[in-house]
Parts: structure tokens; C-alpha cells; sequence
């Protein structure tokens, strides 16, 4: 490596495998605001002045996994002088009288100083050193004037980035006759260790629950466990006007900005597409990201049948009934429904060429949609169905599914580095060998989901940035800050800037590990990166200015994440959409009206929906005498299926039926639910 002095701007031959040279600095006692060169800090913002954000818990239990004997050799640590400091005290000035910006207690506080590294942030890498006080990064430049009593980091030779947001994980859900085996705590925990230090999960109830309650449901079940930060999307799995309403309050009181739909699981989570556009008209008015999981869950049925009749009862089925095709329509489907709600989408988890084609052709016509692969997309393929032992085929078990095709991570790597596709996440949803056992004769009742939340980071520095497709750079924006803009939480999160949270990955870029579910701190007992060595590995990682992974270190605190609300309106998601609102408006054609002749309703003809003007609009709608529903019954009283099933008065078809006491669908696709709802 050089040692010339690197143009911060110039990352093009940043060399990141290569030893960094440490910068010796002459001290300048300086103001606070001067010590922050505007390049380096992009924006200054103090979120503490901010509402939105929740002070930082005490922890509810202490350094969950250290054992006494490391808990007092912690303590006995701090009362010590500052370790790294000595080795490095000719490059900083420590001050040792109180600070201006020091405010409260300092002994209840961790003061860090990260010296030596390169800073990534996804527009920018430059060398620069971080100071870190009570979990917000206080100052980022090289002159930089440090109190008293911090601890030093020697970050030489390594990367300082945003710690990694996983968009998409579903912590203890109950799915499938079961639940998901890593629950907020082993599954942040697993988070952090692999330099991710905000999950974003989904709330995701039955149908007929109320929004609100499964909310608290699962506020409940994260705020005592998370060890680092978390967010929650909702899912709508059902449509009325409780839903909207409830919407509303989500988004308005409780940080949500963002709801999913399905287009698969019939019966279970899935909406129609009548719903589907209602349920994004509504995000639209509200300010929050449509979100959706593509596939088309009437086809998914009919072929699953078609392979069990065919005797196809193993994991190979799973892929086999829902092709890339089946994925691909649903995306295309759902950026078309978003369009016309003029509603941003999030399409979760791309799995496929086709899907991630159909997506980025959307972008191309200037549809605001974004597009997340997942980890195991990008590192792994779906070949694995067709393996001969059961429970490696069941382990890769997802939907949408791994595609055989084994030239899919590739390819959809190759579209997340140049932003036809935007962000990672992992749909982290984990289960062990006996609970895939439900299914070990039927590929419909295996529980669908694979691990991830750990390994995601490595695995896209390995075969994103270590492969050449990608920069440090962008590795940030795919990994962290794109979420954070998209679910409108940044600068607070995804940026190495002053007034950011002190959520930070300190990355060995030179540094490797081998995956292994023997070695993972998820509760899971498979990993589906298993044998993978992967160049990039966390050295430190720091959640909410804590260090958490020391030196390959695991300490965590159960409980000390935070929610973090997420707000309404992302510029990078709404300031199109709201210039289209107030642009696009169908207008109509003014005329004089038609005065000639009109034919008499000839009693003879077809009803078909003469009835009324519009029968969807009229206020008799759902009524007896004028309805949308103006085909016969079927033999056993359904509705017709060439009718539709909604009206805008909320009518529906049997209305004045009586219902049968529980509709339950015993065998729903992918297994019974019962035991779970
Ligand atoms: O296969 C998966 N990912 N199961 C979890 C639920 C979902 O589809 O998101
Ligand atoms: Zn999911």
C-alpha cells in the first residue's frame, strides 16, 4: 500500500486488503464545531433534540452471555487507564477537563474514540478518526480533541461503516404449526455478531386480528429481548375499513411506515387484488411503503396438488410448484396494482432472475419500487431441493424459493451493484430439523424460511465486494443506508456522520471466517451457508456507542435495544409520488351533454348490469335488489368467481348469510395452521 496521503473523495484505488498507513497528526485545540470538517460529517444533528427518539434503555439484564468472573474483569477494565491510548497518544489530544457536550454522568457512559480507520459511507470513503459519546457520534475528522477517560479503538487497516440494517426478519413467528426458533434475543444477538445492528421485523397476524393488538403482540414479545435496535413493518393479511383505521393510528402514533401484502399463502395471509390496491391507495394517503411478497398463491395451490397426486412429496416439489414464472408474474402484478395506487412498493425478496427483471423494467418506466435480494438469494441457490438427504433439501425451504438456476446470485448481484436492485435483507426465519420434520412427507406442511441475519454482511462482501462487482461504497448503501432512507430513518441510521447513532461496524476487509451452524449464534440448527469462507469479518461492532463484539468477543444485553419509529413520507419514496399527485390527476373532458335518444332497458336482455347505473357505486350496492354480484350462485350458494367480491360501500355478496361458526381451512398450502391461531 502506499502511503500517500488519500484524497478522501478518491476511493477508486483505495486499496482495502492492504495495511493502512496511520496518519500522525500535530493536535489543534479547537472548537467543537470546527473539529468537524463539513466534508467528513455531511450533516450535523442533534437527534437527542429529536421526538422520535426513545432515550437509551437500561438494560434489563446484565451482559446476558458474560459470566461473572468476565463481568468483573469488565469493570475492573474501565477503572483502569484507557487501554489503547498509550500506544496512540501522539496522535490525539486527550483533554481532561469536562467537556461542553458533556452533560450527565461520566461514568454511566461509554466514551469511544476509533482511531486510525477509513470511514464508508455509501457516497464517500476518506481516513478519519470517530469520537463516540452516549451513543451518538460526536465528532469525525482527523484533528480531533477527545475527553479524558474514552476508550481507543485501533482501527488501522480497517473499514468504519454503518452497522448493517436487515430490512426484513421475522424473529419468533408463529408460522406453520410452530414458531420460529431464533426469537429477538438470539436473533439479534446472532445480528450484531455479524455486524448488523438493526432489524427491521414484521408484525404478522392471522386474519381477522386487529392491527393494533398484534402490534402490542409484538412489541411485547421484541422490547424485553432485542439486544440491538429494531423497527416493525405490519402486515395486512385481511382488508375492512377497521384495517384502514387502523392503518392510521400504525402510522400516525406507533412508528410504522410501512405494510406488507401477500399474493401467496391463500387462505392464510393472502389479499385479492382488489384489496391489494386498496391496502396501497391507503399507504398512499398515509405516507407509507407499500411492501409485498410476489407470488401467485391460487397457482401455488393448484401445483402443489398436481405434485403430491404425482407422488412429488419432497423439498424439490416445493421449488417445482411455484416456478420463477409464478414469481415473476406476481412482481409484475404488484408493480402494476402499485402504479395505478400511485403507491411506492417494496417488493421483499427477490428470488429470481425473472422477478428481478420484471423490477427493474418497473424502475425503467419510472415506477418507484425497490427491490430487495436476500442473503441467501445472493449466496446460495436452489439446486440444494434436489439433495438427496431430506433435511439439507427441507433447510433451504422458503418462499419464494431458491431457484436451481445457479446463475441467480450472480446475476442478481450484478443488479444490486449498479441499483437495479437496492437493498439486502435476509427474511430471517428460522426452524430446526425436527420442526421441518412437520412436513417430512409432504413438502406443503415443511415451514418455510432459512437463516441469514448473521451471515448477511459476509456474505455480501464476499461475493459482492470481494468479487469485484461492488465498492465499499455501495456495500454500505445495499447493506444499511438505502433501508435507512427508504424506511426514513436516516441520518440516524446507515451514516458514519456527526449526530448518527453510534451503530458501527468496524470490518476487517483482509480478515476471514468459514460459516458454520456449529460455530453460528443463531439458535438454529442449520445454516445454509454452511462450509462458505467469506473475506470481510466484524473485528468490533458497536450498537447504540456499546461495544458488543470485541476482538471476536459476543457481549450482549438482553433488552437493550431500542424501537425505533419509523415516520411517514420518505423523501426518497414520497416527494415523486406527491409531485404525481398533484400532477397526474385524471381530469375530465367537458361536452355538452347528449341530448339525441336513449333505448328503453329491453326486460327481455341479460341483466348483466343494467340494473343500475353503476352498481358498484350505487348506495343500494350489496343489497338484495341491486348488487355487483349478477351471476348466479354456485351449486353449493358461493359466489360466482367472475363476480367480484368487493363494492366500495364495503358490501358484500353474503352479507345476509349466515356464517358458519369457524371457516378455518384445515390444510392450507405449506401445512395446517392450527395449534398456532
Ligand atoms: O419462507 C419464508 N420466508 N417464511 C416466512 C414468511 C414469509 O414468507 O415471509
Ligand atoms: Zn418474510
Amino acid at each position: 500500500m502506499a502511503d500517500k496521503k488519500k484524497d478522501p473523495k478518491d476511493d477508486d484505488d483505495y486499496d482495502f486488503f492492504a495495511p493502512h498507513p496511520h496518519p500522525t497528526k500535530v493536535r489543534v485545540k479547537n472548537s467543537f464545531f470546527n473539529m468537524v470538517p463539513d466534508a467528513f460529517s455531511g450533516k450535523s444533528i442533534d437527534f437527542k433534540e429529536d421526538p422520535r427518539r426513545t432515550p437509551t434503555k437500561k438494560p434489563n439484564k446484565n451482559i446476558a452471555d458474560a459470566p461473572e468472573e468476565e463481568k468483573k474483569e469488565e469493570e475492573k477494565k474501565e477503572e483502569e487507564a484507557p487501554p489503547v491510548e498509550e500506544k496512540l497518544e501522539a496522535e490525539a489530544i486527550v483533554i481532561q477537563e469536562a467537556n461542553p457536550w458533556d452533560q450527565s454522568d461520566t461514568s454511566a457512559q461509554s466514551r469511544l474514540f476509533l482511531k486510525g480507520g477509513r470511514i464508508v459511507n455509501d457516497d464517500q470513503s476518506f481516513d478519519a478518526d470517530v469520537y463516540i459519546e452516549d451513543g451518538i457520534i460526536k465528532q469525525v475528522g482527523n484533528n480531533l480533541v477527545i475527553p479524558g477517560g474514552s476508550r481507543t479503538i485501533d482501527a488501522r487497516g480497517k473499514l468504519i461503516m454503518p452497522g448493517g440494517i436487515d430490512t426484513h426478519t421475522h424473529m419468533q413467528l408463529p408460522f406453520m404449526g410452530t414458531f420460529a426458533v431464533d426469537d429477538f434475543y438470539s436473533g439479534t444477538k446472532a445480528a450484531l455478531a455479524g455486524g448488523t445492528t438493526m432489524i427491521i421485523d414484521f408484525v404478522l397476524d392471522q386474519k381477522n386480528v386487529s392491527l393494533l393488538e398484534a402490534y402490542d403482540k409484538w412489541r411485547n414479545w421484541a422490547d424485553g429481548k432485542v439486544c440491538c435496535d429494531y423497527g416493525l413493518h405490519v402486515g395486512v393479511t385481511w382488508w375492512s375499513d377497521q384495517v384502514s383505521k387502523e392503518m392510521e393510528v400504525l402510522c400516525k402514533e406507533k412508528g410504522i411506515n410501512s405494510f406488507k401484502v401477500f399474493l401467496a399463502y391463500k387462505d392464510v395471509f393472502m389479499l385479492e387484488d382488489d384489496e391489494v390496491y386498496q391496502t396501497f391507495v391507503r399507504c398512499r394517503e398515509l405516507g407509507a411503503i407499500g411492501m409485498v411478497h410476489a407470488e401467485n398463491g391460487h397457482l401455488i395451490a393448484e401445483k402443489s396438488q398436481e405434485m403430491i397426486a404425482r407422488g412429488i412429496t419432497g423439498p424439490e416439489g416445493h421449488e417445482m410448484c411455484r416456478p420463477e414464472e409464478v414469481e415473476g408474474e406476481a412482481v409484475n402484478r404488484a408493480v402494476t396494482i402499485a402504479s395505478q395506487a400511485n403507491c411506492p412498493l417494496y417488493i421483499c425478496k427477490i428470488m429470481s432472475r425473472t422477478a428481478a427483471n420484471a423490477l427493474a423494467n418497473s424502475r425503467r418506466k419510472g415506477n418507484v419500487v425497490f427491490g430487495e435480494p436476500i442473503a441467501a438469494s445472493l449466496g446460495t441457490d436452489g439446486t440444494h431441493y434436489w439433495n438427496k438427504c431430506w433435511r439439507h433439501g427441507a433447510g433451504h425451504v422458503m418462499g419464494p424459493p431458491l431457484r436451481p438456476d445457479s446463475t441467480t446470485p450472480g446475476y442478481l448481484m450484478d443488479l444490486l451493484a449498479n441499483n437495479d436492485l437496492q437493498v439486502t435483507g435476509t427474511d430471517n426465519c428460522t426452524f430446526n430439523a425436527d420442526q421441518k420434520a412437520l412436513g417430512k412427507d409432504d413438502f406443503r406442511k415443511i415451514p418455510n424460511g432459512v437463516n441469514g441475519v448473521e451471515d448477511r454482511m459476509s456474505v455480501i462482501w464476499e461475493k459482492g465486494v470481494a468479487s469485484g462487482k461492488m465498492d465499499p461504497c455501495r456495500f454500505v448503501a445495499v447493506t444499511s443506508t438505502n433501508a435507512a432512507k427508504i424506511f426514513n430513518i436516516y441520518p440516524q441510521k446507515g451514516r458514519i456522520a456527526v449526530g448518527s447513532d453510534a451503530d458501527i461496524v468496524i470490518w476487517d476487509p483482509k480478515a476471514t471466517r468459514t460459516i458454520s451452524a456449529k460455530t453460528h449464534h443463531q439458535a438454529v440448527d442449520f445454516n445454509i451457508f454452511e462450509g462458505m469462507t467469506c473475506h470481510g469479518v466484524p473485528e468490533y461492532v458497536i450498537t447504540n456507542g456499546h461495544v458488543v463484539l470485541d476482538e471476536g468477543q459476543l457481549r450482549v444485553t438482553q433488552g437493550m435495544g431500542r424501537f425505533i419509529p419509523t415516520p411517514c413520507n420518505s423523501e426518497i419514496a414520497f416527494s415523486r409520488i406527491r409531485e404525481r399527485e398533484r400532477t397526474c390527476q385524471p381530469c375530465k373532458v367537458e361536452r355538452d351533454g347528449y341530448d339525441g335518444p336513449v333505448a328503453k332497458i329491453d326486460g327481455n336482455a341479460p341483466e348483466m348490469i343494467t340494473k343500475t347505473s353503476n352498481p358498484i357505486l350505487s348506495a343500494d350496492a350489496g343489497s338484495d335488489k341491486f348488487n355487483s354480484h349478477c351471476r348466479p350462485t354456485t351449486s353449493s350458494g358461493g359466489r360466482n368467481l367472475h363476480d367480484s367480491s368487493f363494492s366500495l360501500s364495503g358490501a358484500q355478496y353474503d352479507d345476509k348469510q349466515a356464517k358458519r361458526p369457524s371457516t378455518r381451512t384445515l390444510n392450507p398450502p405449506g401445512g395446517r395452521s392450527d395449534g398456532i391461531w
